[in-house]
């Protein structure tokens, strides 16, 4: 079996969880990278496919990709996306840069330019999903190469998988979830400490769980995207994050969060995707459902999905809905799915 050559485009958290996971999990399949592009810590591609251990050794350094020397095959550093894709000999682009909300670029352009020089593409990155889903698929197709974007919604919590490769045949009516693992760890924290959200959503940003921007959080963002992205690949919708309107978390305190705890009611911010004759469609809102919603016992930074099909009514799938190494999970399994299809298994 030949060596499956990896371009990573993207090494921060996640990037650099995948290669770490790569380098621990033990697997029959033998995968290197033949190059990373990564905007601060700089690109390499090399003529021949170096192992994830040697590269995670490295990175444990704190050098930057400038100061990389593997131990065989010659490296070319500092290189332009657009330069390395025309030199590099690559079988899977795994593609995990920042989210652009407002339209997906420039991974989507990466993309179009991997599928263009026969290579898979993995993403973990929403923006493209949630903008382009429908014309990547299509080129994808037409060229007879996957497209896998598992840890977009729920990291690695298996939710497409699940519904491809485990639902076949059953007809999917509804999703309806929790996919924001922010808005739920501050209302679970204002719940559980009895604190007000100022101090909630402080406690996220601590631990990481905020976007940078936190603002793509607190309107329900991220959310409304992931919506899209259900609607889009789950449904078969053309839905748009223009679509549904924003929704603001930051009127919830902590006297309201006490009135429904003593009700039995959470406050959950709910994205709801359902057919309307031919159309799809999705929205987003701040609910406050009670304790025989299966929505309400999902805690923390945490996702749930339920899944309304025709025959097996509810499927429930809940799930850790972010982390560096959750998402790199996902991009291992989507990884292992494409090189199953190339070995012909
Ligand atoms: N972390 C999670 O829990 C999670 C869960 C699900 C999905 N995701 C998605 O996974 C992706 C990666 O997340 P992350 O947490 O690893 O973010 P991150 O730590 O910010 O890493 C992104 C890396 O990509 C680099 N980058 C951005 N644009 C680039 C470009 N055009 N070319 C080359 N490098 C570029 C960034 O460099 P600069 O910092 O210099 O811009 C950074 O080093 C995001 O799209 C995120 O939404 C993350």
């Amino acid at each position: 079996m030949d060596t499956i050559k990896l371009l990573l485009v993207g090494c921060g958290n996640v990037g650099k969880s995948f290669i770490k996971l790569l380098s621990s999990i033990e697997m029959d399949e033998e995968i290197g990278f033949v190059g990373i592009i990564d905007r601060k810590l700089g690109s390499f591609i090399s003529n021949v496919p170096i192992a994830a251990k040697e590269i995670y050794k490295f990175l444990l350094s704190g050098y930057t990709f400038e100061d990389f020397v593997p131990s065989k095959g010659t490296i070319l550093r500092d290189l332009t996306f657009d330069s390395i894709v025309d030199k590099v000999n690559m079988d899977v682009m795994i593609e995990a840069t920042t989210t652009n909300y407002n339209d997906g670029e420039p991974a989507i352009t990466y993309i179009k330019k991997a599928f263009e020089k026969g290579a898979h593409v993995i993403t973990a990155n929403k923006g493209p999903v949630g903008f382009a889903y429908n014309s990547l698929k299509d080129v994808a197709r037409e060229k007879n190469l996957e497209f896998k974007f598992e840890s977009t919604v729920m990291s690695g919590t298996p939710l497409f998988s699940l519904i491809k490769y485990s639902l076949k045949g059953c007809k999917i009516e509804r999703l309806r979830g929790v996919l924001n693992g922010t808005s739920n760890f501050i209302f679970s924290k204002m719940e559980e400490d009895k604190i007000e959200f100022e101090d909630a959503l402080k406690l996220a940003k601590e631990k990481g769980y905020t976007e940078k921007d936190y603002s793509i959080d607190l309107k329900g963002i991220d959310a409304k995207l992931k919506t899209v992205i259900l609607a889009n690949v789950v449904m078969g919708g053309w839905l748009k994050i223009g679509d549904i309107p924003d929704v603001s978390l930051e009127g919830i305190d902590l006297n309201k969060i006490e009135k429904g705890l003593e009700e039995n009611r959470r406050y959950k911010l709910v994205s709801d995707i359902k057919k309307d004759g031919d159309k799809i469609l999705g929205d987003i809102s701040l609910e406050l459902i009670d304790n025989t919603d299966p929505l309400y016992s999902v805690s923390l930074n945490y996702n749930k999905v339920v899944i309304y099909t025709d025959i097996l009514g509810k499927i429930i799938v809940g799930g850790p809905g972010s982390g560096p190494d959750e998402t790199a999970y996902g991009i291992i399994s989507d990884l292992l799915e494409i090189i199953r299809g190339i070995n012909g298994e």
